[in-house]
């Protein structure tokens, strides 16, 4: 049976990068035999400018019917000041809530070739290999009301609503202390509940799901001393579970100890494991169109599709393999670059990737 995949390129630097992910995926397939078939569609602006919507229903549709789902990145300064209702982001927002894709899977994982290009000390990040489990559809990016409005004393105000229910919470405490069990079996579950009742509620949920893991080791941390815990000492944590903007900001930050935003990959999972699968970066409208954006956060993102979709561990092990051998090669992306190193640019990279996965 051929898998379908639909590939949504997306704005800024997406296509970009999405292109090099392609060419990878096809290597993998024909080298792998993984019977995969490509079809393609817009998201974000691109969607707006096409379709006046950043997700219209036919691709929706065409995302339900796909098998996987890569994307690229969606936003730019172009869509900034449209109707706060048709951005971009709203796009990619609607599609992860109407496909379920609840639980979002960030690895930060440094490959040792980069110590150098991470703006911490190598001894701080050498070996570091991190999780972070972040909620996708729930909390104060989907709650409702939400509101912009003008007080009676002229003032305007505007407002958002953080709200989490126990089913949300537990499936995706789950997630996470099914990923720390094949992991180091420590899970840190991160929240601000000395101050927030839907974090109160979370702890509580997730103390209960942690007694049907009784091998996993759970902790609790409040986010402001999580986002200073990561530049202390980032080893400390395997799996970080937590919520949705806690979770977008994190990953952001555990990013750099990596090298750069350009190697972190993600992987957006419904209940049965069908996903979208996507960088964690943005459209990265500074440096799109000049050829330099980093592939390898996508390149990954498809390693992850063929290992959690498809549970293709060996095409997977060997996209991930790949990228290192070009990394030993001495090729960096300006992102990642450090003295000694040969500077290329995206389509270099991905060339390198695929030739370095033929030859494996
Ligand atoms: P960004 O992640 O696009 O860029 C932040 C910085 O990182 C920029 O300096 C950029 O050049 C750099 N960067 C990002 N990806 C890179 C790569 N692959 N290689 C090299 N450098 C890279 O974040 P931003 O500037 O805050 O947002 C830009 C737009 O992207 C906004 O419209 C935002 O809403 C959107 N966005 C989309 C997604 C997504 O589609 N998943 C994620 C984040 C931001
Ligand atoms: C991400 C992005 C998105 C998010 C935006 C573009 C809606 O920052 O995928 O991390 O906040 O989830
Ligand atoms: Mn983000």
């Amino acid at each position: 049976m051929s898998k379908q995949i639909l590939i949504l390129p997306g704005d800024g630097i997406g296509p970009e990068i999405v292109a090099e992910a392609v060419k990878v995926l096809e290597q993998a397939n024909q080298q792998f035999g993984l019977g995969v078939e490509l079809s393609y569609d817009e998201l974000g602006g691109g969607a707006y400018d096409k379709y006046g919507v950043p997700l219209a229903d036919e691709t929706l549709e065409r995302a339900r019917q796909a098998d996987a789902i890569l994307l690229g990145a969606v936003g730019g300064p172009k869509w900034d000041t449209i109707d706060p209702a048709l951005r971009p982001e709203r796009g990619l927002l609607k599609i992860r809530s109407q496909l379920g894709l609840f639980g979002n899977l960030r690895p930060a994982l440094l490959y040792p070739q980069l110590a150098a290009a991470s703006s911490l000390k190598p001894e701080i990040v050498a070996g570091l290999d991190i999780l972070i489990v972040r909620e996708l559809t729930g909390g104060i990016y989907f709650g409702s009301p939400r509101e912009n409005r003008v007080l009676e004393n002229g003032e305007r105000q505007a407002y958002d609503t953080l709200p989490y229910s126990e089913s949300e919470i537990r499936r995706i405490a789950k997630v996470g202390f099914d990923m720390a069990r094949v992991r180091s079996k420590k899970l840190c579950s991160v929240d601000k509940a000395n101050v927030l009742a839907s974090s109160q509620l979370w702890r509580t949920v997730v103390e209960e799901v942690a007694k049907d893991y009784p091998d996993v080791e759970l902790s609790h941390m409040y986010v402001d001393n999580a986002a200073m815990q990561l530049v202390r000492a980032p080893k400390q944590f395997d799996v970080i579970v937590t919520d949705n903007m806690f979770g977008d900001i994190l990953s952001d930050e555990a990013s750099m100890l990596t090298g750069s935003i350009g190697m972190l990959p993600s992987a957006s999972l419904d209940a049965r494991n069908k996903g979208m699968y996507e960088p964690c970066h943005g459209s990265a409208p500074d440096i799109a169109g000049k050829g330099i954006a980093n592939p390898l956060a996508t390149i990954l993102s498809v390693s992850m599709m063929l290992r959690y979709t498809f549970n293709q561990g060996a095409a997977a092990d060997a996209i991930e393999q790949a990228v290192s051998v070009v990394l030993d090669q001495g090729l960096r992306t300006g992102d990642i670059w450090s003295e000694g190193c040969q500077k290329v640019g995206t389509r270099e990279m991905g060339d390198a990737v695929v030739a370095a996965l033929r030859n494996l």
